[in-house]
């Protein structure tokens, strides 16, 4: 099944290859300090927000389910998403398990494999000899029909490594979702093009450009943000959406939190996406030096993975 997209600005919807119906606007969670994000979610539940995007791998899932509860928004009306960890990739179960008890819910509606790396849980510089992503996924799609996830998807996952796992006679399932690193200095054109023909909806994370963005300072961003008005964070959230994606911005600042959400009744020409999408520079916030395998390649003629800004 295709993904489609209805809606603008904080509207937006994305129906995923399984039908769910994801909001296009989440709150994104990495890096958020303790005793920041619980304060954060709240804010931005009560913003208007109905997305929230966290992992195990943050450390936060507790305070995240603790801002939920504090804004009083029904579980009912919230898209969270969360992800597996890589020294858990042999334990799904318990993954899942300890996602759900931290985040005090009975199920996530969308469950990520953070990266395409099998890392051994006591040596993290190790990859398994005997297990690798494909084992993974097999492994995650048993947790559809639990109950415990409503939808099941990947992240940092390039061409290669979907067809890879497409092709594979264990997949039996196409991931709903592929969260990557998306802004105008890793556009990943090749990629989201890949994923919109295998139905694989696309989440742009550091859509911002991350901490310290380089793209607050950037000379076209800030052009076309003056001339209509906004600032440049909120131009780099509907240039995401218009291109098809989601976008999760992190802020722990409640001004900011509510200043990404104000995305209605304006929008970006094709001249304005364009330009947006045309400059130059290229760095990527999220490399894989830290993994014990690598899993960028030169697929978008970047140079794969590209230094960090
Ligand atoms: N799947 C993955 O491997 C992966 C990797 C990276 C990120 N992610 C997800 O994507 C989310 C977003 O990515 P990210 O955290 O890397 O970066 P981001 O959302 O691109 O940028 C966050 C930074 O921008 C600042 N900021 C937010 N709104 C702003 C505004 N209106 N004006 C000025 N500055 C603003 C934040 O500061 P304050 O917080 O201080 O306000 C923070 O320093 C993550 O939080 C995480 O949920 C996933």
């Amino acid at each position: 099944m295709a993904t489609t997209q209805s809606g603008k600005g904080t509207k937006t919807v994305f129906t995923l290859n399984t039908g769910d119906k994801m909001p296009g606007v989440g709150l994104g969670t990495w890096q958020s300090k303790p005793n920041e994000v619980r304060e954060a979610v709240k804010n931005a539940l009560l913003a208007g927000y109905r997305h929230i995007d966290t992992a195990l791998a943050y450390g936060n899932e507790s305070e995240v389910g603790q801002g939920i509860k504090d804004s009083g928004v029904p579980r009912s009306e919230i898209w969270i998403t969360t992800k597996l960890d890589n020294p858990w990739h042999k334990r799904v179960p318990e993954g899942i398990d300890s996602s759900l008890k931290s985040l005090d819910t009975d199920y996530v509606d969308l469950y990520l494999m953070h990266w395409p790396s099998s890392t051994v849980p006591e040596d993290l510089k190790k990859h398994y000899d005997d297990w690798n992503f494909i084992d993974t996924w097999r492994e995650m799609q048993k947790l559809v029909g639990t109950g415990k996830v409503r939808n099941i998807g990947v992240s940092n996952f390039v061409i290669s490594n979907l067809e890879k796992l497409l092709n594979d006679p264990s997949c039996k399932i196409v991931p709903a979702v592929n969260q990557i690193e998306v802004h105008p200095n890793m556009p990943s054109p090749k990629t989201l093009q890949y994923c919109k023909e295998k139905g694989i909806h696309v989440t742009a994370y550091s859509c911002l450009g991350s901490t310290d963005s380089p793209l607050a300072h950037d000379k076209t961003l800030q052009s076309i943000a003056e001339a209509k008005g906004k600032t440049p964070q909120q131009v780099l959230l509907m240039w995401g959406l218009q291109r098809g994606t989601s976008v999760i911005p992190k802020s722990v600042t409640k001004s900011r939190i509510e200043a990404n959400f104000q995305l209605d009744g304006w929008e970006l020409t094709e001249d304005e996406i364009q330009k947006i999408s045309s400059i130059p520079d290229r760095f990527k916030v999220c490399g894989d030096a830290w993994l014990p395998v690598k899993v960028f390649f030169n697929e978008e003629g970047d140079g794969g993975d590209v230094p960090s800004h």
